[in-house]
């Protein structure tokens, strides 16, 4: 089953949020309740988002795209994408999947629908051979057998239109060659992707992991436990730099430190040649009462600061290689700093 598809002029995909006890349909029919889905992650993952962006378009084609004065109804139409676009700000699937579906504007509604329902299906086809390929590289980067990996967030199926993601894709990719011991799951706090998603998504699969608080990386690596970290990301800038969920920077310094390769694993759709580097990617910083609560309930004193910035920004050099479907970028000094353990 895709995780993110379209029925009867809606959005059907499965609520992330109600994860992993249950497993609720959502029917997303309205600009507005798509832009809540995503605000609120119960559609999340930047392949996903770039889908969900393009089908909100084609929603807001067939919304205004009727009015009697064509001419509003493309401005209608405009601006329901602009609101989408920059619902999340940083993964730039999702702008990026709002413009190649507002591309088709002018041929009207069904031409907008048309342009969505091939980028899912390139959607798939792309993740599967960045999975692919993916695979081949951790094979070559790490000599010892079978592999103990880890992963951060989600990068999964759930986070794509797809059936198997991409960095978890490249997981089962591997597992599928019998090359996997173990995948150490960070739970990824605030909002638990990693314990609420990856665990689920993995577990369905069959494919032993363990979950693990996201403070125990850097001493799990010390103790000889992973042979690589494999993420997804939000955006890739044009130099190599990563922006993905917050903690992957942490990871990347720590397997570092650690001689483990760090590989990341994304669609060509998110990286972003525009922006010359990481300082320029606008980092979202979500609500404070994620931090002070876990999972709604209260675990600091309510009136307690805090910072939520979402994601990081990992710098190139300690990217041992990003993997698309088309290329695999390795950074030089990422690689002399690695040697086999
Ligand atoms: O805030 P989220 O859950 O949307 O963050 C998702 C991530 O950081 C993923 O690692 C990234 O989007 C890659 S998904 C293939």
């Amino acid at each position: 089953m895709r995780t993110l598809d379209w029925e009867d002029g809606a959005v059907v995909t499965i609520d992330q949020c109600a994860l992993p006890h249950q497993e609720i349909t959502l029917r997303v029919r309205t600009v507005d309740e798509l832009i809540d889905a995503i605000k609120r992650l119960a559609i999340r993952g930047a392949p996903a988002l770039g889908i969900a962006g393009a089908f909100g378009v084609a929603i807001a084609a067939r919304t205004h795209l009727s009015d009697a004065d064509r001419p509003l109804g493309e401005a209608a139409a405009r601006a329901d994408a602009e609101r989408l676009a920059s619902a999340r700000p940083t993964a730039v699937n999702l702008r990026w999947g709002v413009e190649q579906a507002l591309a088709s504007l002018g041929d009207g509604p069904d031409a907008v629908l048309a342009t969505a329902l091939r980028l899912m299906d390139e959607d798939d086809r792309m993740n599967h051979q960045a999975t692919v390929n993916a695979a081949d590289v951790i094979v070559g980067l790490c000599p010892d057998r079978p592999l103990r990996l880890l992963t951060h967030c989600n990068a999964g199926a759930l986070a794509t239109a797809g059936l198997r993601g991409t960095a978890l894709g490249a997981v089962f990719e591997l597992a599928e060659r019998g090359l996997v011991e173990f995948v150490i799951v960070d739970e990824t706090r605030p909002l638990l992707q990693g314990a609420r998603l990856t665990a689920w998504e993995l577990g369905r699969a069959g494919i032993p992991h363990r979950l693990s608080v996201d403070s125990a990386a850097a001493s799990l690596m010390a103790r000889g436990l992973v042979d690589c970290v494999v993420v997804g990301a939000d955006r890739i800038t044009a130099n190599g730099d990563v922006a993905n969920k917050i903690g992957t920077y942490g990871l990347a310094v720590s397997a570092a430190y650690h001689g483990i390769p760090m590989v990341v694993v994304a669609p060509e759709s998110t990286v972003d040649e525009q922006l010359k580097d990481g300082a320029l990617i606008e980092v979202e910083e979500r609500d404070a009462d994620e931090v002070r609560q876990v999972l709604g309930m209260p675990v600091a004193p309510e009136a307690t600061e805090a910072f939520n910035p979402a994601f990081d920004v990992t710098p190139a050099e300690l990217v041992t290689a990003v993997v698309t479907e088309a290329r695999v970028m390795r950074s030089e000094k990422a690689a002399a700093g690695r040697t086999a353990r």
